[in-house]
């Protein structure tokens, strides 16, 4: 069952430029971002919604926090994004006009259940789910659904089933965009264009693998790490985060990067190791400058960055390079290389990869 891979992690980051071919097919297929992807009434529960609140947990959590940056610049609709079992508990302001949108790779996540309960007891009539499980609870339980198509996920850190909710909430912000009037049919093509050529990038960055490990070693003996991100790439770094303190224990934070001097960087030193995701959007220049602050207190700084940035290695300063920089997708191909970097320096740490201690796949208690 596990072909040429030692784990089932390894094998699930590796399914990704097919798990999203198979997510994106039904939108490709159409040739359109349409309402009836979502489910048969879809039009008429997207169609005037004036909001979205996404409630999830975990790494689904973070294809939420992803989602908001998509959803607020492109669709132009209010996004809030929450812990569904932080949600579940304060006393939450409903409003009808919001989409509610829950994401869980098993859709049984008892939180996010609950979460979904109480916003529908709050009067939130209009309810999607992003799941990857077909006909689990969550699911069951909302208006509108998109599957995504990921295929059974069996390691416990979640991989493949990120990056299809990824794609699964890039083809809700476009296709709400449309129904807003804010994509045209050139826009609408791009980012089409963009979907279709989404899996073959993402083998891209898997190819980068052997570099990846050449860092692991780097990180195995170390006992913490610090993430850093910004814009749309802060959640990708709170993913990343997660990713190596699950499979390899080492604790692990992330930073939006401009927080740096709001705290964290107090905790720099020789003995830390920065991971940056800086790839060449127009926060770059913000990011280098982050980067200084980091060497200026002599921590080691691990950068994944993309083709068109122009600026290499240098003393304390590593840096992988993801191809061309693939626009307003590219969170999700720089999710590869934080993946692999946790799934290596879990090998080598010689951690239990699939079943890290004390973590369940699906967590259906409180
Ligand atoms: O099945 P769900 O997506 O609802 O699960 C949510 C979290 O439990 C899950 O993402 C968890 O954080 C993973 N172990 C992360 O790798």
């Amino acid at each position: 069952e596990l072909g040429p891979y030692r784990h089932f992690m390894q094998k699930e980051i590796h399914e990704q430029p097919r798990a999203i071919a198979d997510t994106i097919e039904a939108v490709i297929d159409n040739g359109a971002f349409a309402p009836e992807l979502f489910g048969a009434d879809a039009a008429e529960v997207l169609r005037d919604i004036e909001g979205v609140q996404i409630l999830a947990c975990g790494t689904s959590y973070y294809a939420g926090l992803t989602a908001r940056y998509w959803i607020e610049a492109i669709a132009g609709l209010p996004c809030s994004v929450e812990i569904a079992s932080e949600y579940r508990y304060r006393t939450a302001v409903a409003n009808p006009k919001h989409l509610v949108v829950t994401i869980s790779q098993s859709g049984e996540t008892l939180d996010t259940m609950e979460a979904l309960k109480y916003a529908r007891s709050l009067g939130h009539d209009r309810t999607l789910s992003i799941c990857n499980v077909p006909e689990s609870a969550i699911p069951r339980a909302s208006r509108l659904v998109y599957y995504t198509r990921a295929g059974a996920e069996i390691g416990v850190a979640s991989t493949k089933a990120f990056t299809t909710q990824l794609v699964a909430l890039f083809t809700l912000t476009a296709t709400l965009a449309k129904l807003h009037g804010r994509l045209d049919a050139t826009q609408e093509a791009e980012h089409l264009d963009a979907l279709r050529h989404l899996p073959g990038s993402v083998q891209h960055a898997l190819n980068l693998e052997p570099q990846v490990t050449g860092w692991a070693e780097r990180f195995a003996p170390k006992d913490n790490a610090l993430f850093l991100g910004r814009g749309v790439h802060y959640p990708i770094a709170l993913e990343g985060a997660l990713k190596l303190k699950e499979i390899s224990y080492i604790h692990a934070e992330a930073y939006p990067a401009g927080e740096l001097k709001h705290g964290p960087l107090a905790l720099v030193d020789e003995a830390m190791p920065v991971v940056v995701i800086a790839p060449n959007d127009r926060l770059l220049e913000k990011v280098k400058s982050n980067m200084q602050e980091v060497r200026a207190r002599g921590g080691e700084l691990f950068v994944f960055t993309d083709e068109d940035s122009h600026f290499g290695p240098s003393d304390g300063v590593h840096v992988i390079r993801a191809p061309r920089h693939v626009g307003v997708l590219s969170p999700i191909v720089h999710t590869i290389p934080v993946q692999l970097l946790a799934y290596h320096v879990a090998l080598a740490r010689g951690t239990d990869v699939d079943k890290p201690r004390n973590l369940a796949k699906s967590v259906t208690v409180e």
